[in-house]
């Protein structure tokens, strides 16, 4: 039985392995034509990966200090802090690798990948589920910040140094901070609704009414006077309402 569980162990182990280094070969374009062998020993994503997988299997069985220990040496190594809870699916692919964090309620789907500088983050001090869950095939980019409980749907991606703080839906693209979608099942999202950013601003538009309405006041006063009021300083919008729509709609 020992002997079977053991096979069955190692068996898991070696597919994971396979598919860890088969991920590197797919997404990275300076690994083609490099061995296995060579991605195995020189590619720092993939070498935290597989730090991962037994400090996270320690940590399933109970086993104290032990995987954090590893985490800890891996990060030293790699750059690349995970920790021994976090749930990573099969072909995480981590490019470069140096400041990437991932946190412990964090769940990471299959075939994901991340650049260098990715945090899957929590936003406070707050307990249980904390950290965000990014679903399959999400491409993360370089610097970008993940924050909180909130899911990357499927096939999402998310812009280099972007910070996300809501759910992003499958198949859509956020970019800038706060993230915002620029593309939703790959075109320009469309509509009063599609701009995530620059929502309407009451305040600034009532204000430019009021300076619009004194104005005329002013031209009308004079006419019968002959007295010129000076200008007054123009009147602006605390922020750029009206300035390029960065959801392209
Ligand atoms: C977000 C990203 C995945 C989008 O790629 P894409 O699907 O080809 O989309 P596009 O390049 O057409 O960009 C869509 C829009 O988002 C804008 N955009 C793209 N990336 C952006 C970013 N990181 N920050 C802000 N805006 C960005 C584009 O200017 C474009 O704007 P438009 O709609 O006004 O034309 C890609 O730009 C990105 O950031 N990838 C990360 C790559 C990375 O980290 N590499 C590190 C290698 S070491």
């Amino acid at each position: 039985m020992a002997t079977m569980l053991g096979l069955g162990t190692l068996a898991r182990v070696a597919g994971e392995i396979r598919r860890d280094v088969s991920a590197a070969h797919q997404r990275d374009p300076a690994a083609r034509g490099v061995s296995s062998l060579e991605v195995l020993a020189t590619w720092p994503g993939v070498q935290a990966l597989l730090a991962h997988r037994v400090a996270h299997g320690l940590c399933g069985l109970g086993v104290p200090l032990v995987p954090r220990t590893i985490a800890m040496a891996s990060r030293a190594l790699t750059g690349i802090e995970i920790h021994p809870a976090a749930g990573i699916g099969d072909g995480l692919f981590i490019d470069h690798g140096s400041g990437v964090v991932i946190g412990e309620t964090a769940r990471v789907g299959d075939d994901v990948t991340l650049y260098q500088g990715v945090t899957l983050g929590g936003t406070g001090f707050a307990t249980g589920k904390r950290h965000p869950t990014v679903q399959d095939n999400v491409t993360i980019g370089s610097g970008a910040k993940v924050l909180g409980p909130v899911t990357v749907g499927h096939g999402a991606k998310v812009g280099a140094n972007s910070v996300v703080l809501h759910d992003v839906p499958p198949n859509t693209t956020v970019v800038g901070n706060p993230g915002h979608a620029v593309r939703v099942e790959g075109r320009r999202p469309e509509g009063p609704d599609a701009d995530w950013v620059h929502l309407p601003d009451p305040v600034a538009d009532a204000m430019r009414d009021l300076a619009g309405r004194i104005a005329a006041l002013e031209r009308a006063l004079e006419k019968t006077t002959g007295h010129r009021t000076p200008p007054s300083g123009e009147v602006r919008p605390l922020r750029n309402v009206r300035g390029r729509n960065p959801a392209g709609g």
